[in-house]
């Protein structure tokens, strides 16, 4: 099969729209990251597409819609913080889990009575849904365990071949995918974080939790989202990330300072003896710590003060410990950035749960 390179010009978008029409499938750019998009109400394009990632099918897809509206065809019941929700933060990155309506295939939600809902803010997803009429089941459109694409260039590496066609709407701008919450229990529940947080949610709803499985990522518990439980977002090297302890002191600038340093020290040990082993050793930093460490080995990931820049760098940082041939990565922490929740989830992940505290 040839992939065809779209652009994100009214005629491509037209292109790609028929390609959905007639059961092929397409990826394309959202706010959050690229997704590999079918008709989610085609029991074979959901097929194709666990097919085409290489994803175990019981892993269910969001289903993607350009309008409000359409929640109450997919679902059979829309409770009141569901309305709240979407009106607060639709269009954009949050996914809402509710009970699914018979017209939606157990091929699309993995077997579940449940059904993953998001209308996404990026302009191309939502001309695309529009003009093809059709509802798009779409994950991440990377193999599956590679780190999200954030790129056209980045999906092209994972699905050239595989997919009928690819609109490159450039990089997307948030970088990490949407916050998942189910509605479908007593008290919503984050099942996956995001860019929208627990205190975004809860201040427009009230008590939202986080599931357990994704706080302490235990192998005995077992994540309500069934995509948290695979190893995901993980580069080829052996990935560790090093944090400073928590301590009880005021977050003053000159320990903040002794903080940076004590983890850059660590960093620079695990790297030398790395590197004397004959190892090809990458560092991932924030661009305020670059200069700890050796020039040519380090990847800046964002700016410390703002968390956003962290996440719209994080994958492509990952898959480019992949094209430099890293056999070991150490990572600066980024938990005290703003979203440091959903951003660690993902590092940690990728990282196996790998950390050292200093
Ligand atoms: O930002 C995003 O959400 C991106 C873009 C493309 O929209 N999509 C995305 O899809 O991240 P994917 O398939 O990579 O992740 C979907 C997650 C998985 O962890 C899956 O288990 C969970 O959503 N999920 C989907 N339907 C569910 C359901 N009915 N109940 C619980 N979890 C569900
Ligand atoms: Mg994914």
């Amino acid at each position: 099969m040839i992939t065809k390179i779209l652009s994100d010009s009214e005629q491509d978008i037209e292109v790609a729209a028929q390609i959905l029409k007639n059961g092929g499938l397409v990826a394309f750019p959202t706010e959050t990251v690229y997704g590999l998009g079918g008709n989610a109400l085609e029991a074979s394009a959901s097929q194709a597409i666990y097919a085409a990632k290489g994803r175990p099918s019981d892993n269910p897809l969001i289903v993607h819609i350009a309008d409000t509206a359409s929640v109450y065809e997919l679902a059979t019941e829309v409770p009141e913080t569901a309305k709240t929700l979407m009106e607060a933060f639709w269009p954009g990155p949050l996914t809402i889990i509710l009970p699914k309506a018979d017209i939606v295939p157990k091929e699309t939600t993995g077997g579940l009575d449940t059904v993953a809902i998001r209308f996404p803010s990026h302009p191309a997803a939502m001309e695309l849904i529009r003009r093809s009429g059709v509802y798009i089941a779409a994950p991440s459109a990377n193999t599956s365990g590679r780190p999200s694409p954030t790129t056209a260039k980045h999906v092209k590496e994972d699905m050239d071949g595989r997919i009928d066609a690819i609109i490159d709407g450039g990089a997307v701008g948030i970088g990490i995918e949407s916050t998942i919450v189910d509605l479908t229990s007593d008290i919503p529940t984050i099942l996956r974080p995001g860019f929208i947080t627990k205190k975004n949610l809860e201040d427009i709803i009230g008590e939202v939790r986080i599931d357990p499985a994704i706080i302490h990522p235990d192998p005995s518990l077992r994540p309500k989202a069934p995509g948290m439980k695979y190893t995901h977002y993980a580069p080829v090297g052996e990935l560790t990330v090093v944090e400073k302890t928590d301590i009880a002191v005021p977050t003053d600038a000159r320990f903040k300072d002794e903080d940076s340093a004590a983890v850059a020290d660590m960093i620079n040990d695990l790297y030398n003896k790395k590197k004397e082993e004959g190892s090809k050793v990458l560092i991932l930093a924030p661009e305020e710590h670059c200069h700890f460490y050796n020039n040519e080995d380090t990847i800046a990931v964002g700016s410390i003060d703002s968390g956003i820049t962290v996440a719209a760098r994080l994958y492509a940082a990952l898959r480019e410990c992949d094209e430099r041939g890293a056999e070991f990565i150490y990572s600066e922490s980024f938990k005290d950035c703003e979203i440091g929740g959903a951003i660690m989830n993902r590092l940690l992940k990728a990282a196996g749960q790998r950390i050292i505290h200093v």
